[in-house]
């Protein structure tokens, strides 16, 4: 079967392996395995990593997250103005595990957009993907949260979740679509990709792996 090239965006989250130096080991894999393959292959790392990673590679960096608000009195939170700054090209918004309430979110969206940020706004189940259309993200990344960092896939346990996304929010909005949770093999990925997704998010089958290159490799359709 024929389709376009897909986006992987690997989610560098939290852990031990991705974090500090490690985000920046783990990014120059991802530059790698992107360069050799052809594959569109971005990552999203947390806050204080953006700026070593994208000193260190040329690949695609985003935000795992930023707040709505303007430059000022935020002790503690991170500003679109920030990421960009520290080399961030676009932004995860809404991940399950850091969720925005939705009076918000159309803000960060804006916000965001307004500076270039690439946004990639995640929902949990199709309808909220819908709703969130209507935001006008650039992609919209669906994951059912009870999958997320388990052995089994969206594309395994729920691939009526992936269809009923591309309906309503590919060829109703048109807006592209990724797909997330629990992908661990090239098997995974391709059924995603078969059932209509632009591309996948993937962390704990590389953030995790004893080897993340091969692993990386080893996922890619
Ligand atoms: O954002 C991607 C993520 O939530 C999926 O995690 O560990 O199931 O690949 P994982």
């Amino acid at each position: 079967m024929h389709r376009a090239k897909p986006i992987i965006i690997i989610n560098f989250k939290t852990y031990p392996n991705s974090i500090g130096e490690n985000a920046v080991r783990l990014a120059k894999f991802c530059e790698k395995v992107a360069f050799e393959t052809g594959i569109d292959i971005r990552v999203a790392v947390s806050a204080p990593d953006i700026y070593p990673v994208s000193k260190a590679v040329s690949i695609p960096v985003y935000a795992e997250h930023v707040d709505p608000y303007p430059p000022g009195r935020h002790t503690g939170s991170v500003l679109p103005e920030e990421v960009k700054s520290a080399g961030a090209t676009g932004t995860l918004l809404n991940h399950s595990e850091h969720q925005i309430p939705m009076e918000q979110l159309e803000d960060s969206i804006t916000r965001a957009s307004k500076l270039s940020l690439v946004t990639v706004v995640c929902a949990d189940i199709p309808s909220k993907a819908e709703e969130i259309a209507k935001m006008k993200p650039d992609f919209i990344a669906v994951e059912p949260p009870e999958l997320i960092g388990g052995e089994v896939s969206v594309s395994k346990a729920e691939p009526e979740i992936i269809t009923k996304s591309v309906d309503l929010v590919k060829k109703k909005h048109n807006i592209k679509l990724l797909v997330g949770a629990g992908i661990k093999t090239r098997e995974d990925v391709v059924k995603a990709l078969d059932l209509g997704a632009d591309g996948v998010l993937i962390a704990s089958g590389v953030d995790l792996a004893q080897d993340p290159e091969k692993a990386l490799r080893e996922l890619l359709p």
